[in-house]
């Protein structure tokens, strides 16, 4: 039997060869540990710093912004408990939204724990923040206000600029979870009005475990590892070959962001004309990042993806997989939880072609004509 199809690249994406072949030699030859005041370290740190000038470069940053980590997890931990933990912040309260990531959720509510005052916002029906409600919301004693620029669910583009604009109105600090946009949409930290900004590898066909953390100079951060400082507050020997491969997956993403974007949209746009049942698209259509497409389809009310074996899809995040839950996303933009346990996540890319999209669509339009006509709504 074949392997399914691979359509979860909201769950991670495929290395791209490139970034293995730039990887390569990190591995093996050049193992000398980058901090190291010989050849081999020097060596190794070389490639280091010409993958945080590519980081950099990525988000319109000045090298030394950028600190790299274990993956955006790490970053956005960094992020909200080195803020909230510094001495020199007074203020208790960090706003978010609904449909963020658990990385933030999670994290927000343990600071919550601690004595932090936590406002989550809700979304529209669209996913997107109203950003009246923000202001409404925002007050001088938010110290942090950490929105997602790309859902990773639903593939809604946040309005990142007008939400840090009123952000730094009230002198808060502006967080953005980048995970899923970054080397996908255009990004510039100054422009746009960011002060911290999570990253990683593993969504833009870099290995997994390694991203990065931008941090406006000035911004108060204490260290979330404490050890030799390699990383300015961030302790650790830095992995060179999965910093090289973040580096590559950079220069890579920005080269080709038009077209991956262009690929992304005639893959969506193949799969959508392919479908024959009813079916509706959850969140905006306007403001999307088109590879990834969140469906519902009317009159299902069962999981669809034990009927689908020919995909590797998800029905959430790859976390909502693991406690079987249904997608607190979903849920947020107003669906039930039978609803969102049926929705499927189809995430696509690069190494995706328009032949798979119209088989995805053949074996999706075969089990929802079948389930959906034993399952019609009352
Ligand atoms: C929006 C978002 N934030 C954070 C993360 C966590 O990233 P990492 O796997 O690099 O820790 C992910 C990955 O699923 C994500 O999609």
């Amino acid at each position: 039997m074949s392997n399914p199809l691979y359509l979860d690249y909201g769950a991670t994406t495929p290395l791209d060869p490139r970034v293995a072949a730039a990887m390569e030699p990190w591995g093996v030859t050049g193992f000398g540990n980058p901090h190291s005041a010989h050849l081999w370290g020097y060596q190794a740190r070389a490639a280091v710093e010409l993958a945080r000038d590519s980081v950099a470069a990525a988000i319109g940053a000045p090298p030394e912004t950028i600190a790299f980590t274990s993956g955006a997890t790490e970053s956005v931990n960094w992020a909200l408990k080195g803020l909230m933990t510094h001495p020199g912040n007074t203020r208790r309260r960090i706003l978010t939204t609904a449909t963020e990531h658990n990385c933030v959720l999670e994290t927000a509510r343990y600071l919550e724990s601690l004595g932090a005052q936590l406002t989550v916002l809700p979304v529209r029906g669209d996913g997107l923040l109203d950003v009246d409600d923000l202001a409404r919301a925002m007050g001088d004693d938010v110290a942090l206000v950490s929105i997602m620029l790309v859902n990773n669910e639903i593939g809604v583009i946040q309005p990142i600029a007008d939400i840090a604009a009123i952000a730094r109105r009230h002198g808060a600090v502006m967080h953005c979870d980048a995970a899923q946009g970054f080397g996908k949409i255009a990004i510039d930290v100054d422009a746009m009005g960011i002060d911290l900004l999570s990253l990683t590898a593993h969504k833009i066909y870099g290995p997994k475990g390694v991203g990065a953390l931008y941090r406006r100079p000035y911004t108060m951060l204490t260290p979330l590892l404490h050890g030799g400082g390699q990383e300015d507050g961030r302790s650790g020997t830095l992995p060179t070959a999965l910093i090289a491969g973040l580096g590559t997956a950079a220069r890579l993403a920005v080269a080709q962001m038009a077209a991956d974007a262009a690929h992304a949209r005639m893959l969506a746009d193949t799969l959508l004309g392919a479908l024959s049942v009813p079916h509706v698209v959850h969140g905006s259509l306007d403001r999307r990042w088109p590879g990834n497409l969140n469906l519902g389809f009317p009159g299902v009310t069962v999981p669809l993806l034990p009927h689908l074996p020919g995909l590797a899809l998800s029905s959430g995040s790859a976390c909502s997989a693991v406690t079987g839950r249904p997608s607190h996303v979903l849920t947020a933009l107003g669906l039930s939880d039978t609803q969102a346990r049926a929705a499927l996540r189809l995430g696509f890319g690069r190494f995706t072609t328009a032949t798979e999209m119209v088989k995805a669509a053949d074996d999706i339009n075969t089990v929802v004509a079948r389930l959906g006509a034993g399952n019609q709504a009352s």
